[in-house]
C-alpha cells in the first residue's frame, strides 16, 4: 500500500466528492434521528495543503484553491454558491488560523454532524491511522479501526441508528478494485438496504469504467445515481481524466443538487476549462 491522499488532497476528484459528501451530510442531518457514517477507506483525516506532500503535486491549485478564489471572486452562480457553502464553511474555519488546511472524509463529516451522530473510520495503513487518531480520535463519537474497509461493508452494517451513509473511496492502486467495489456493494446493501451508499472511482480507462457501470447496474438496485465529472479532454490510461459517484439510495434532492453544483465546478475545476458534468440514473429514481 503505496498510496498517501496527502499528495492528492483538495484536487479536483477531491472537490467533486466531498463537495457531494457534504450534500448528503446536510440532507442527514435536517432530521434529529442520529445517523452513522461508516468511511472504509478514511485516510488521514485532515491536511495541510503547504506541507510537502501537497506542495509536490500541487493538484489542490486546480482543486479548492481554484474553487475558494472563484468564491472570492463572486464567479460561482449563487444557487451553486449555496448549495457549496456548508463544504466551503467547513474549509474556511479550518483555516481561521492562517494555515491552509483541508478536510478529508472524517473531518468533514465530524463537522457538518451532530452530537447524537456517530463515525467508523476504517484505515489500513499504519501512518495514516495514527494521523487520523491524532486529528480526530479523541472525539466521543469516533471510533477508528485498523480493519480492512472491504470487510467492515459486512462486520459492521447495519448500523444501530439504521439510517446513515457508507463512503467506500479506496485507492485504486490494486487490480480488481472495480470488482471488489460491486461486490462491497451488493454484499452491504443485503445488510442495510436503506442506507446511502457512495463509491467514489477514478475515470482513466474508459473500458473499465464502462465495465463497472453495467456490473452496478446488473446489480438492480433501486435508486442508484451515476455522477461524473471529466476534467481533461486528453483521455489516457495513466492519467486521471475525470471523477465518478456511484449513489444508492441518494436524497431526494441531491440529483438536482449536483446538476447545479457541478456545473458551475466544471469549467472551474477542467484542466482546458472544458469540464463536463454527467447526472444520470443507473436504475430508476422510484
Ligand atoms: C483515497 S484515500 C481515502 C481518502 C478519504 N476517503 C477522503 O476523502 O479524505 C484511500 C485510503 O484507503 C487506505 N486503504 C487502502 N486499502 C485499504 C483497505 N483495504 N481498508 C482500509 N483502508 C485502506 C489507504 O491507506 C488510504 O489512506
Amino acid at each position: 500500500m503505496n498510496y498517501r491522499h496527502a499528495f492528492h488532497a483538495g484536487n479536483p476528484a477531491d472537490v467533486m466528492k466531498h463537495a457531494a459528501l457534504a450534500r448528503v451530510l446536510a440532507y442527514l442531518g435536517r432530521k434529529d434521528t442520529p445517523f452513522r457514517v461508516l468511511d472504509t477507506h478514511a485516510g488521514a483525516g485532515l491536511y495541510d495543503l503547504a506541507g510537502a506532500s501537497a506542495q509536490r503535486t500541487g493538484e489542490a491549485e486546480g482543486g479548492i484553491e481554484a474553487v475558494l478564489a472563484a468564491e472570492l471572486a463572486g464567479k460561482l452562480p449563487a444557487p451553486a454558491a449555496a448549495l457549496l457553502a456548508p463544504y466551503l464553511d467547513c474549509i474556511r474555519t479550518l483555516r481561521a488560523e492562517g494555515r491552509q488546511l483541508y478536510p478529508g472524509s472524517p473531518a468533514l463529516a465530524l463537522a457538518l454532524s451532530r452530537p447524537q451522530d456517530r463515525f467508523l473510520f476504517c484505515e489500513l495503513n499504519r501512518e495514516e491511522r495514527a494521523k487520523l487518531e491524532k486529528r480526530v480520535g479523541a472525539d466521543a463519537r469516533v471510533k477508528i479501526l485498523a480493519q480492512d474497509g472491504w470487510q467492515a461493508l459486512s462486520a459492521h452494517l447495519p448500523p444501530r441508528e439504521r439510517r446513515g451513509l457508507v463512503l467506500v473511496d479506496p485507492p485504486f492502486e490494486e487490480p480488481g478494485e472495480f470488482q471488489r467495489m460491486v461486490a462491497g456493494l451488493e454484499a452491504a446493501y443485503l445488510r442495510f438496504a436503506t442506507g446511502i451508499f457512495m463509491l467514489w472511482y477514478p475515470i482513466k480507462d474508459l473500458r473499465a469504467v464502462d465495465a463497472f457501470r453495467r456490473d452496478i447496474a446488473r446489480l438492480g438496485l433501486p435508486k442508484t445515481l451515476k455522477v461524473e465529472l471529466d476534467f481533461a479532454t486528453v483521455r489516457s490510461l495513466d492519467v486521471l481524466s475525470g471523477s465518478g459517484l456511484i449513489i444508492v439510495n441518494p436524497p431526494f434532492t441531491l440529483a438536482d443538487e449536483l446538476r447545479t453544483v457541478l456545473n458551475a465546478l466544471a469549467p472551474i475545476l477542467a484542466r482546458d476549462g472544458q469540464g463536463r458534468a454527467r447526472v444520470s440514473w443507473l436504475t430508476p429514481a422510484g
